[in-house]
C-alpha cells in the first residue's frame, strides 16, 4: 500500500490542468467520495497493527497533498482567467454611463480656452466681497445707483457714521477680480476671470438673482484701443463662428474711458433679422473699454506708464444662443431631465 501511495504521491505532484474540466477530474479521482482517497481509506483497515502507523501518517499526507494541489490548480486558472481579461489592452472599456457637464461650465470652459491660447492666464476672487473692490477702486462715484440695495445683496452694511465703514456684499461683477489682481501683480497683467456673480433682481425668465461673467484684463506699456478690438474680434470669431462680424457702440462704465459695449452679428439668422435678435442682425454680448487711469492710481499702477483695457461678459447669454435654451432659470434648478441633454468631451 505504500508504493501505491508514493505513486499517487508522485501523480499529485506532477498534475496539471487544462480548464476546468480537468480540474474537476482531478477532483474526482482524488478528493470525491468515490475516489481514490476514499478507497485507500477504506483498505486501511486491512493494513497489519505493525505497518499502521506509517501507513496512516502517508495518508494523511496524501490527503493534504490532494487538497493543497487541487486548490493550487483552480487559484491558477481563476487567475488566467483574470490574466486573460485585463491583459488585453484592446479590448473595449466598460460602457461606464459618465456624468454630463452643466452648460453654464461648457460655455465658461471654452471661453477660458479661447483666452488662454493668447496667453491670458485665470484668476478668481471670493464672491463674497467689499465695497472697496467692487465699487470704490473701480471709480464708482459715491452715490452710484449700483450701490444701492435694489441692486447689491448686502452680507453687512455699516452706516457712514461708523468709525470703520466697509460695506461686505455679494459682488455684482467680476470686475472686482480686477482690481485684487492689480494690487497683488505688477504689469505685464494678460487675465481672464470667471466667476458667479449676485444681484437682487426678481427671477423670471430672462433675469436671475444669480449668474456668471468671465472678466478680462490686459495691463502693459502701450496697450491700445486696436488691441482690444481685435482680441475681442478673435474671440467672437472662436466663440460664435468664423463669419462673425463685430460692432463696437460708445457706452459708459465708471472704470473705463473710452467705454464701448460689443455686438456680434446675429449668431441665428447671420445678420440678416430674425426674433432673437429682435430684426437687428445683432446682440449684444460684452462691455469693454481702455482702463480708467483713476482704476489704475487706485490700484497703484502708473497710469503714466502703462494703459490698459477691460472686457466683461456673461456666461449665459452665449449658452443662451447656443443651445437654444431661453429660459435662464432652467441653468440654476439642477433638474437632471435638463443636465443630461449636454453629454460632452468639455
Ligand atoms: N462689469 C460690467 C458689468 O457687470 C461689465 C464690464 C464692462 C466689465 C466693461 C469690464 C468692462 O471690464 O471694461 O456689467
Amino acid at each position: 500500500m505504500l508504493a501505491k501511495i508514493n505513486n499517487f504521491l508522485a501523480e499529485i505532484s506532477a498534475a496539471t490542468v487544462n480548464g476546468p474540466d480537468e480540474l474537476e477530474s482531478f477532483r474526482l479521482k482524488f478528493l470525491s467520495k468515490k475516489g481514490l482517497l476514499s478507497d485507500l481509506f477504506e483498505e486501511f483497515r486491512n493494513v497489519p497493527a505493525a505497518d499502521k502507523k506509517e501507513t496512516g501518517q502517508k495518508l494523511n499526507l496524501l490527503k493534504q497533498k490532494a487538497l493543497d494541489k487541487y486548490n493550487l490548480l483552480r487559484d491558477g486558472l481563476q487567475s488566467s482567467d483574470e490574466k486573460s481579461s485585463y491583459n488585453d489592452l484592446s479590448m473595449p472599456a466598460f460602457p461606464w454611463n459618465h456624468g454630463s457637464r452643466h452648460p453654464i461650465s461648457i460655455i465658461r470652459n471654452e471661453i477660458i480656452n479661447i483666452f488662454e491660447r493668447i496667453g491670458f492666464t485665470v484668476s478668481e476672487g471670493p464672491e463674497i466681497e467689499d465695497d472697496d473692490h467692487v465699487f470704490t477702486k473701480l471709480n464708482f462715484a459715491p452715490e452710484h445707483p449700483a450701490r444701492d440695495m435694489q441692486d447689491t445683496f448686502y452680507v453687512s452694511r455699516i452706516s457712514p457714521e461708523d468709525s470703520n465703514p466697509e460695506d461686505i456684499l455679494l459682488r455684482t461683477h467680476t470686475s472686482s477680480v480686477q482690481v485684487r489682481v492689480m494690487q497683488s501683480h505688477k504689469p505685464p497683467i494678460r487675465t481672464i476671470s470667471p466667476g458667479r456673480v449676485f444681484r437682487n433682481e426678481a427671477i423670471s425668465a430672462r433675469a436671475h438673482c444669480i449668474f456668471h461673467q468671465v472678466e478680462g484684463l490686459y495691463i502693459d506699456e502701450n496697450v491700445s484701443f486696436a488691441d482690444l478690438k481685435q482680441t475681442l474680434l478673435f474671440y467672437a470669431r472662436e466663440m460664435f463662428g468664423r463669419n462673425t462680424e463685430i460692432r463696437l457702440r460708445p457706452s459708459y462704465f465708471p472704470f473705463t474711458e473710452p467705454s464701448a459695449e460689443m455686438d456680434v452679428s446675429c449668431t441665428i439668422c447671420g445678420g440678416k433679422g430674425c426674433n432673437v435678435c429682435k430684426y437687428t442682425g445683432w446682440l449684444e454680448v460684452l462691455g469693454c473699454g481702455m482702463v480708467h487711469p483713476a482704476v489704475l492710481e487706485a490700484c497703484s499702477i502708473d497710469s503714466k506708464k502703462y494703459t490698459g483695457f477691460a472686457f466683461g461678459m456673461g456666461v449665459e447669454r452665449p449658452a443662451m444662443l447656443k443651445y437654444q435654451v431661453n429660459d435662464l432659470r432652467l441653468y440654476f434648478e439642477n433638474d437632471i431631465r435638463f443636465l443630461e441633454q449636454f453629454r460632452t468631451a468639455f
